[in-house]
């Protein structure tokens, strides 16, 4: 089995690519990435000598070089990760995310059917169900109602991918996890960002009253359903993936302190998120009852393995902090985040 992965330098891609290889999941493995400011090779240090690895540095909106390494590499199957993933930036600066995760997304449709690509997974999220109110679950046929470009380029592009298998009969299924969390994660998302924020003793700042709730899943669970999806998912399937752990912000943030034996004094409260989605849920009852994936790490192992990779690797965030990221939020962000 030979895999193409785009955004295999990124949190969950690199995940899925050091986890195949050492697995045996596939016995070649093809990284696709454009190593944007999410996008790090350390992350895929780990497998760099392997014999059945190999990277392409590319971009999913330029056709030639999509065109190009699919017929270089002819991969049995596609896992489509690579996207601007992050909320925040969307909403700060949307034209990226729609370029890449609905262009990009269009790109790489089109010559993986063009040139018969055997099996796609189109990696996306449960914000693409928008906030759900209590006490409802989104099932995979929730209505869809983005909050967010983030979220809405991924909902487009979800139905883009959707229309591939019904009009071209593409081997193709979506995924729609939760918020993950877990080591490598860029430190903009909240567990990262507050984990390196406590381990270096600043504020740690909860958006509004810090009672929205996401459901957290493992990166590693999420990995494995992926591959459960290769597997034995079926064509045009949406396939919902969450981590059985629903909490509200504050306590994640509680629990992070606790974890770092920090004060609850540096939860500083910020301004709100503009069109902040109160609450996701989703069940995992179709993954589960077609494949028998479940997820496997309870919060409290996920939060403390994160915890202890964080504090292990100081190094690998400290050179992100000193790089675009600091240019990012200085220009951009922090001073738009006054303390209340
Ligand atoms: P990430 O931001 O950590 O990594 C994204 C990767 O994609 C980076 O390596 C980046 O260089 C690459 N990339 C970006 N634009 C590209 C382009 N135009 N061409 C080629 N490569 C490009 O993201 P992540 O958190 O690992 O998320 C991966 C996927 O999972 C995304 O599709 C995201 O929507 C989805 N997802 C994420 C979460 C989450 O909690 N992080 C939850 C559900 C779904
Ligand atoms: P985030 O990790 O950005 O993921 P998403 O927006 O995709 O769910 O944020 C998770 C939650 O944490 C979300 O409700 C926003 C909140 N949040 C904060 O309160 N402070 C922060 O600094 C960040 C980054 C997020």
């Amino acid at each position: 089995m030979k895999l193409l992965v785009t955004g295999g330098a990124g949190f969950i891609g690199s995940c899925f690519v050091r986890t195949a290889l050492a697995e045996g999941w596939a016995a070649q493995v093809v990284n696709f990435d454009k190593l944007t400011y999410a996008g790090n090779l350390e992350n895929v240090a780990p497998v760099a000598e392997h014999p059945g690895y190999r990277f392409i540095h590319a971009d999913i909106c330029d056709e030639d070089s999509v065109e190009q390494a699919l017929r270089d590499e002819a991969p049995d199957a596609i896992v489509h990760f690579a996207a601007e993933s992050h909320v925040d930036r969307s909403i700060h600066s949307p034209a990226p995310v729609i370029q890449t995760n609905f262009n990009g997304t269009f790109t790489l449709l089109e010559a993986s059917r063009r040139r018969n690509i055997g099996q796609f997974v189109h990696v996306s999220t449960d914000e693409v169900y928008g906030s759900i109110a209590e006490p409802h679950e989104a099932d995979e046929r929730y209505p869809l109602q983005a909050s967010s470009p983030y979220s809405a380029s991924k909902a487009g592009s979800d139905l883009l991918a959707l229309s591939y298998y019904t009009t071209y009969k593409m081997n193709l299924s979506v995924t729609r996890a939760s918020n993950n969390y877990g080591p490598y994660q860029f430190p903009e998302k909240l567990i990262p960002l507050m984990i390196s924020n406590a381990l270096e003793d600043k504020p740690l700042p909860v958006y509004g009253d810090g009672q929205q709730v996401r459901d957290w899943l493992y990166v590693e669970d999420h990995c494995r359903a992926i591959k459960a999806v290769l597997d034995k998912g079926r064509a045009g399937e949406i396939y919902n993936i969450g981590g059985n752990c629903s909490l509200p912000n504050l306590d994640v943030v509680k629990r992070i302190l606790k974890a770092t034996g920090k004060p609850d004094s540096l939860i500083t409260r910020v301004m709100d998120r503009p069109g902040h989605d109160r609450r996701y849920a989703l069940t995992n009852a179709k993954l589960t009852g077609e494949t028998g994936w479940e997820p496997r790490v309870n919060f409290e192992q996920g939060l403390q393995a994160t915890v202890d990779w964080y504090t292990r690797n100081r190094n690998w965030v400290e050179k992100i902090k000193s790089g675009e990221y600091r240019r990012f939020y200085e220009l951009n962000y922090s001073n738009e985040k006054p303390s209340r």
